[in-house]
């Protein structure tokens, strides 16, 4: 057994624009180096696919590592630090498992089917308001999809947006550690949180108890018989609309990049929703949108390597599945391969995303419609990337296609 101080290991620039361009193949040099384990400058890196699951399963001997990120970008107290600490991902045992009941009727895939006629229809006005333009940035015109759906499942104001916009975007970049947006951070969380205060006010004037219209019911149900503090409730808004945006914003534009160089594919999309989503999940197999990590509670061992307490380890979910052992010829994109493991685009265990049938359904509609009327989409590709830690992706994908 030896510490992992002691291995010899490949490092993993995670901070680095280069190394966020293009993240898969360095994981691949670092798997050269050590069959399963990197270095970077903020702790381990776990490179090897079945490895990420064997430490993420060790629930009682890790949380999520939200308490380090704060104390290292100096935010304990601020509104950013103290919404980061309060919020479900960061929850253990009981408060983890109180947050989730509450939510969890209200994600089922059951109610995301219900929400489709809805998700149709929000892709369908933005594509009559974006396409006569013949060329836009995809990631722009995306970011407007699930923030309304979310909006309108919620019972908030769609017009609203646009306000709100930009303090969703910085809080997106939350997981970066970029202490120059602490301040940027500061500022969305109290936008976000004033937003959600007004709604919730608003709401109350007409609220009675066994209202069912949307979520915000839901949880003003929960907060009335005493499940939940108003606090509580406005930290809870605050993640969702984050959650609901730049996350399905991102995975949607990487998909985007994906079928502008995979034309045939794309045409295949165009009003067959069962293959959009297979197109969604070898998307992300091969480039999710979350790099996230744990923080250790307690000393492990693990294939001989060991790990004291309070290391943070990261977890590259979303290239991981590019990893050999996940699918013959992993490097490749093909939504019809027979067999591949599951990817970790939604995360692993017991915080394993909640909205992730919401997204799923929220994807295939949108691509479906999208390759029904966006024909021939070509674009020079990304302009940027985003950080690599915390969500992942493409800032800015220009793109033309055929208006006739
Ligand atoms: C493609 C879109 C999405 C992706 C890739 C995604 C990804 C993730 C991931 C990776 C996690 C787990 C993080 C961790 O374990 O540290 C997570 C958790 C969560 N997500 Fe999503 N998400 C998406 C969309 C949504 C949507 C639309 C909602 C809600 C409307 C949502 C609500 C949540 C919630 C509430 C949690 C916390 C679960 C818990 O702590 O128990 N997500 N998501």
């Amino acid at each position: 057994m030896q510490p992992y101080t002691e291995l010899n290991l490949y490092h993993l620039a995670l901070e680095e624009p280069w190394f966020s361009a293009d993240p898969a193949p360095e994981l691949a040099k670092a798997r050269q180096q050590h069959p399963w384990l990197a270095t970077s400058s903020y702790g381990p890196v776990v490179t090897h696919y079945p490895v990420v699951r064997e430490i993420m399963s060790m629930e009682d001997k890790l949380r999520n590592a939200f308490d380090e990120m704060i104390e290292r970008m100096g935010a304990k107290g601020t509104p950013w630090g103290d919404f980061q600490h309060n919020h479900i991902l960061n929850q253990i045992g009981d408060e983890h498992k109180r947050l989730r009941d509450i939510l969890a009727p209200a994600f089922t895939p059951r109610q995301a089917n219900r929400h489709r006629d809805l998700m149709r229809q929000t892709i369908s006005d933005l594509l009559d308001e974006w396409l006569p333009r013949g060329r836009f940035d995809f990631e722009e015109f995306i970011s407007h999809y699930p923030i309304a759906v979310m909006c309108r499942m919620i019972g908030a104001p769609v017009d609203a947006i646009p306000n709100v916009r930009w303090a969703l975007e910085a809080l997106g970049m939350s997981g970066s550690r970029r202490m120059d947006l602490l301040d940027t951070m500061n500022q969305a969380v109290l936008t976000l949180e004033r937003f959600s205060s007004d709604l919730v006010a608003e709401r109350e004037k007409r609220w009675k108890p066994g209202d069912d219209d949307d979520l915000l019911d839901t949880l003003l149900e929960a907060r009335h018989g005493g499940g939940m503090t108003h606090a509580g409730l406005i930290n809870l808004l605050v993640f969702l609309f984050g959650a609901g945006y730049d996350t399905s914003k991102n995975v949607m534009t990487l998909i985007m990049h994906e079928m502008v160089r995979h034309p045939d594919i794309y045409e295949r999309c165009a009003g067959d929703t069962a293959f959009c989503s297979k197109v969604a999940d070898e998307s992300m197999r091969f480039h999710g949108p979350v790099n996230g990590a744990r923080l250790l509670t307690a000393d492990i061992i693990h294939r001989d390597v060991l790990f004291p307490s309070g290391t943070t380890i990261w977890f590259p979910k979303s290239v991981i599945g590019q990893d050999p052992v996940t699918a013959d010829d992993a490097g490749s994109f093909n939504p019809d391969r027979d067999v591949r493991q599951p990817h970790l685009g939604f995360g692993y265990g017991s915080h394993i995303c909640l909205g992730q049938f919401i997204a799923r359904a929220q994807i295939a509609e949108g691509l479906s419609l999208i390759a029904q009327r966006m024909k021939k989409p070509t674009s020079p590709g990304p302009e940027g990337w985003r950080p690599f830690l915390g969500v992942w992706g493409i800032k800015g994908l220009p793109i033309e296609y055929d208006t006739a």
